[in-house]
């Protein structure tokens, strides 16, 4: 039988407890105090990331923290969440694939009772060479992070002149076997939020046919960025984009956005606004960051260090900070006095 020759005893150990936890917790959703499922774990892997965008870097972990989790400790962590009702995982940074062993922790995650997606989030800088890996090792969607089409304007806010390296990882991913491509861009006040920009990457998403969302700028991140100075509302590409037409909610609809497309256009147009329409009833969301600190809300909330516990351990703290869950976070457009480690959570 080559396929159990090829799985350690440790490794076998180590299925059987997350069967039984799977087994104790299967059919029990954890609900926070306010009646939302959580069932989305978002896993950050890496606070390192190739670029330095003006809104997000955090200048203090330009260099290689030594406290990622491992592979081992992330499947352990993101097993028991599994079984508990998180079917869905996404993994994010950072940017995920500067971890050199980004195919090995896929394939672990796919490989865990109870999940039944596996996504990742990636600024699409290393997509070229590794779209196909990603694939088969279980990754079903991607997300790519895309503020602008203007090489110029790429160079500004990410501080490198990638964009058509970044462009060559979106094609590869098209043609990689995914179930589902996305580009993901950052409103920016004067940068990327007048009509012609918002149109070319409209444009974009219809001749991939795929999904692009703008998502209002939170205040996260980086110490020196004039957020409010740079904040513009969801409503904005409905301006530079009037012709769009409301997809209803169920029809199609995603998640956290409202979705639009063009009459006769294949692409779709999502608009997330975190700020002046706040999603929080809505949120399924869990967030572990690279270190193994469990987080309740991207905006907040408590963090619970799930990296040394036991998998009982983690399912009780899970259970526990899920019912510490906040009604909706409290940030607006110009909060100042914080900011959101946003390079170690991936949004
Ligand atoms: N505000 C809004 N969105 C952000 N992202 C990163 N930083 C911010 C921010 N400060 C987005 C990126 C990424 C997604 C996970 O989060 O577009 O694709």
């Amino acid at each position: 039988m080559p396929v159990l020759q090829s799985v350690s005893l440790s490794e076998l150990h180590f299925r059987k407890i997350l069967a039984v936890i799977g087994r104790l917790l299967a059919g029990i959703d954890v609900r926070d105090s306010f009646s939302r499922e959580i069932s989305y774990l978002r896993m950050s892997v890496t606070r390192r990331c190739g670029f330095a965008c003006i809104y997000c870097a955090d200048r203090k972990c330009r260099s290689v923290p030594d406290d990622e989790l491992k592979p081992s400790e992330i499947f352990r962590i993101a097993g028991v969440l599994a079984g508990a009702g998180c079917h869905k995982v996404r993994l994010t940074g950072g940017e995920p694939l500067l971890r050199g062993d980004i195919a090995e922790i896929c394939r672990g995650i796919r490989d865990l009772p109870g999940v039944r997606e596996l996504a990742l989030t990636t600024s699409g800088l290393y997509l070229s060479g590794m779209a196909r890996e990603l694939f088969e090792a279980g990754v079903s969607r991607v997300n790519i992070s895309i503020d602008t089409l203007d090489p110029v304007k790429f160079e500004m806010i990410t501080g490198k002149n990638c964009l058509r390296k970044v462009l060559t990882g979106l094609e590869a991913a098209l043609s990689s076997g995914f179930e589902q491509v996305k580009i993901n861009t950052v409103l920016l006040r004067g940068i990327n939020d007048d009509a012609a920009s918002i149109r070319a990457l409209a444009d974009l998403a219809d001749r991939h046919s795929l999904d692009l969302r703008f998502i209002e700028l939170m205040p996260a991140g980086a110490a020196d960025f004039p957020y409010g100075e740079h904040f513009t509302a969801g409503s904005t590409v409905l301006k530079a984009l009037p012709e769009l037409m409301e997809i209803p909610e169920g029809a199609g609809s995603s998640g956290v956005a409202r979705m639009y497309r063009r009459e006769g256009r294949p692409g779709r147009i999502g608009i997330i606004s975190p700020i002046t329409g706040k999603f929080c009833q809505n949120c399924n969301r869990i967030r572990v960051l690279s270190d193994g600190r469990l987080r309740t809300c991207l905006l907040g909330g408590e963090e619970f260090n799930l990296r040394k516990l036991s998998e009982p351990e983690i399912a009780e703290v899970f259970r526990k900070a899920c019912a510490l869950r906040p009604k909706e976070h409290g940030i607006s457009a110009g909060s100042t006095g914080f900011r959101i480690p946003m390079q170690g959570i991936g949004g």
